[in-house]
């Protein structure tokens, strides 16, 4: 029995081997983690060796071990290692003189032994081209705010049988050279003739070097090296890129549409790249009044191939959808139809440009926009991307200057100070290859901000936020002091967030006026406002006693500034004056989704149970989209029905981002930390282990579904003891086949049966103890669609039995709703302190329970 079950397993990994690998990358690939004399796997399994014996003879280096490990470096391996070479060195590597190469350098600026990374300038040949020339990885990393980075370079056919890579440190004293990983592997021949923008000819590019500039997946999320297509390349986000305020919308390829490559190579990009989208909306009018456009920071002088993925997997007939490519404003190709070009839905297409960035005012940035093309008059006035990829063309030199990040942001904060509109400012975002810095430093730049204050160094925030480069880095943090000026980073800050001032907040909420009170959390108060003409807004009021509120401050600026999806809350932006911290949201006008199932212990069953599901699916996505759409996992840790709000059309957003977590998407990852939360939302596992993973929210989302359905609060301390925790009583009464009983009666005879067993069955599973039995967001999404189209569809006959009245009036205490809302109110300032003690704690579990029991009306 168990054979032949691991007999399947061998046999399908097998298959899915063969599916994956149509690119057998293995053949020769070298992956050299250098420094290191053993070798050692990375956080994708992928084996590194040690570099040692490529190196050749004469070569003066030192094998060393970074001194310091920072938070944000996602596999130890290869970059906790490095070889440092204090004179020119070189590395032979057998090449077959026809073929292209990747050839992709890791560097993580430290301190090694005695050597500090930012006395280090160096330059990098691969045989006569010049890959690198004084480069300081340190002022690299400072400017895109991340701790390592990663160069990749295709290399085109040599016609020697041997690579020879050269390190030289600069002319300077004490400078050196250092490398920290190496990857030599054989590909494909993925460039070929590409028209040039602005002439009537085509650019060859198959004989050209190439770095790689910036590698996206359009509309979709992160996907690591082993998720692409054999070619162990990254693709990032694109949101980080767009231009502007009008964002467009992404989509993904309904489930019927099969990926047919016709006779493109299935290697040239992964199927997620071409199954998800962004597109322009779905208005035309706005449509036509806008370009879908997406920025990046380039070199000046150098010649770059741009090229566009696309796949139309909605629409079937030529014309339904053409539109025109701008490439830095000319137009690169006008009326393209997709589906014209080949032939149906599901079928992908890549166009190759060529731009020449020229010297002069913003040589250095690169703009690609799309518009409809108005005059075939398509069926639908729109525009799609599916992936966009950049790289730098030459023959001989792929070197750049170091990026000065001052200068950049010195020019752009003049332009904002003078226009305080919101959005209208040019974002962009540099990055070195993959563009994996763009994401950083957005984020990175909120936080700054708040590096300056005097709360520095006061407050154990934890460092485990890897994208947003915060970390206490030595070489970064006596970096950031001298190069960074604070009103630099404060201006930075307003590149995604916008930033108020403290009059404009008092304006907005009348000084503060009681009156406007919406809301109190641990945080301090919210208040509605006004901003701008007439825009309402929520405005969070830090409460300057409360540490814990800098804290969250800071967290919840890092996730939603970059973060931006339907179904969660949006952060218009923050103010930072004169010690008062607020963060204005968009304003949510109906309020949270607990206030519409009940109050204290009172019922107010006005939402039917359609509404319910819907709201459970709309706060559903959003959750969906924290876990697998951004670059890292992000996990909410503190799901509940007071984090889902509505806004004036019921839809759900999921609010309140301030104990937020990223955690690295590896398999099976999690996150050690002090368990937080609410309790009654607690996963147990969690609070066992202390480690937190995405299923910690599909827990507390669980205990979410059966409060919409019973619509009572999660903890009562006033019923018998088996029903004070919804979710145990829940638990305990489907097994018992009693859960009619327990259901808002409000809703009896209005559920649809199939729809409630669904509903029931998916909410039980998310409560099972242990995390992996749990179902995934988007499983769990799947259930709950599942179970509103069984409602839709179904009889609207009566079907939950009329019996247990008696005991649901036992249920609801009227009475007892004054004692229990006084009994947390007294416990208030109780719960502040023990919150403290629980930040300074790791262990101290009775405190944490206590603070998050008394703790259970919200923060
Ligand atoms: C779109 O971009 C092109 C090229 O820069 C420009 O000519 C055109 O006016 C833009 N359209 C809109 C609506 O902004
Ligand atoms: C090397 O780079 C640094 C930092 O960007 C710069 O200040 C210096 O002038 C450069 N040196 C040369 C020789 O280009």
């Amino acid at each position: 029995m168990q054979e032949s079950a691991g007999l399947l397993l061998v046999i399908s990994l097998v298959l899915s081997n063969a599916i994956l690998h149509v690119w057998s990358q293995d053949t020769g690939a070298l992956l050299l983690t250098c420094g290191d004399e053993a070798g050692a796997k990375d956080l994708d399994g992928r084996q590194w060796s040690p570099d040692e014996k490529y190196l050749s003879k004469g070569s003066n280096s030192i094998a060393s071990r970074a001194t310091y490990q920072d938070p944000s470096l996602i596999s130890e391996v290869p970059y906790m290692t490095a070889r440092v070479f204090e004179s020119k060195s070189t590395y032979k590597f057998p090449i077959k003189p026809d073929k292209r190469y990747w050839l992709r350098l890791h560097f993580y600026p430290s301190f090694y032994g005695s050597h500090d990374c930012a006395d280090s300038y160096f330059s990098v040949t691969a045989n006569s081209i010049t890959l690198l020339s004084n480069f300081s990885a340190s002022i690299t990393c400072l400017a895109l705010s991340q701790a390592y980075i990663d160069r990749e370079y295709s290399l085109a056919a040599l016609g020697s049988d041997t690579l020879t890579l050269t390190f030289k440190p600069a002319d300077k004293n004490g400078a050196f050279a250092f490398v920290n990983g190496i990857q030599l592997i054989q590909m494909p021949e993925l460039f070929d003739s590409a028209s040039m923008v602005g002439f009537d000819q085509t650019f060859d590019a198959k004989s050209m070097h190439v770095q790689t500039m910036f590698r996206l997946n359009v509309g979709g999320k992160y996907l690591s090296p082993t998720q692409d297509s054999g070619l162990t390349r990254i693709w990032y986000d694109d949101y980080p890129y767009i231009y502007g305020a009008s964002t467009g919308i992404t989509t993904s390829a309904p489930s019927d549409v099969k990926l047919n490559y016709q006779s493109m190579p299935e290697y040239t990009a992964p199927s997620d790249v071409y199954l998800t989208s962004r597109s322009m909306g779905t208005d035309k009018n706005v449509n036509m009044g806008y370009n879908l456009t997406w920025v990046f920071q380039i070199d000046p002088n150098s010649m770059y191939l741009v090229r566009l993925h696309f796949c139309d997997y909605f629409n079937k007939e030529v014309n339904d959808l053409a539109f025109n490519i701008f490439l830095n404003s000319q137009m690169a190709e006008a009326g393209i139809d997709v589906i014209a070009m080949v032939g149906g839905r599901g079928i992908p297409l890549y166009r190759d440009f060529v731009v020449y960035a020229r010297d002069g005012a913003d040589s250095d940035q690169l703009w690609v926009a799309l518009h409809p093309n108005g005059i075939t008059k398509p069926s639908y006035l729109d525009a799609i991307l599916n992936g966009l990829e950049i790289f730098k063309l030459s023959d001989t030199d792929l070197s750049g200057p170091n990026p000065t990040p001052s200068d950049r942001f010195n020019r752009e904060s003049e332009e904002k100070f003078e226009s305080h509109k919101p959005y209208n400012k040019t974002v962009v975002i540099g990055g070195a290859a993959g563009g994996a810095a763009g994401f950083a430093l957005v984020a990175a730049i909120c936080l700054a901000v708040h590096k300056k204050k005097k709360y520095a160094g006061q407050h154990t925030h934890s460092s485990w936020l890897p994208i947003h480069g915060n970390s206490s880095g030595a070489s970064k943090s006596s970096m950031s002091a001298s190069s960074i000026g604070s009103s630099n980073v404060t201006a930075m800050a307003q590149g995604l967030c916008r930033y108020f001032t403290l009059q404009e907040m008092k304006h907005a909420t009348k000084n503060f006026d009681e009156a406007n009170v919406i809301g109190v959390g641990g945080f301090g108060k919210v208040y509605k406002g006004v901003i701008d003409n007439g825009m309402k807004v929520a405005i969070k009021r830090s409460n300057p006693e409360s540490e814990q509120g800098v804290n969250e401050f800071q967290t919840e600026i890092e996730m939603l500034s970059k973060l931006r999806h339907k179904h969660l809350v949006s952060l218009i932006g923050f103010c930072e004056d004169n010690d008062e911290m607020c963060l204005v949201y968009d304003y949510m006008a109906l309020g949270t989704f607990r206030d519409h199932l009940y109050k204290g212990n009172k019922r107010l069953g006005t939402l039917s149970w359609k509404q319910r599901l819907e709201i459970c699916i709309g706060a559903a996505r959003g959750l969906h989209y924290l876990h697998t759409g951004a670059k890292y996992t992000i996990i909410h840790r503190d799901v509940k029905t007071t984090n889902i709000l509505l806004d004036e059309n019921w839809a759900a957003k999921v609010s309140d981002f301030g104990l937020s977590k990223t955690g690295p998407n590896m398999n099976n990852g999690h996150v050690s930390t002090v368990v937080k939360g609410s309790f009654g939302y607690l996963d147990p596992e969690y609070f066992r282990r202390q480690q937190l993973t995405e299923k910690s929210d599909v827990y507390s989302f669980g205990v979410v579904l059966f409060e919409a359905l019973c619509a009572r609060p999660v903890l009562n301390p006033n019923l018998p003891k088996e029903q004070v925790s919804l979710a145990e009583w829940a638990l305990l009464c489907k097994r018992r086949g009693t859960l009619e009983e327990i259901i808002d009666p409000s809703l009896k005879g209005k559920i649809n049966p199939e729809s409630l067993k669904k509903f029931v069955d998916t909410a039980e599973k998310c409560l099972s103890d242990i995390g992996v039995e749990r179902p995934t967001m988007n499983d769990l999404l799947w259930n709950l669609e599942f179970a509103l189209t069984l409602q839709e569809s179904g009889s609207t006959h009566s079907s939950v039995s009329h019996s247990g009245e008696s005991e649901l009036e036992e249920i609801s205490l009227d009475d007892k709703d004054t004692a229990s809302h006084n009994k947390s109110q007294s416990l208030g300032v109780q719960n502040e302190l023990s919150q403290r003690q629980q930040q300074d704690s790791t262990s101290d579990n009775t405190g944490a329970i206590y603070s998050q029991f008394v703790n259970l009306n919200g923060r």
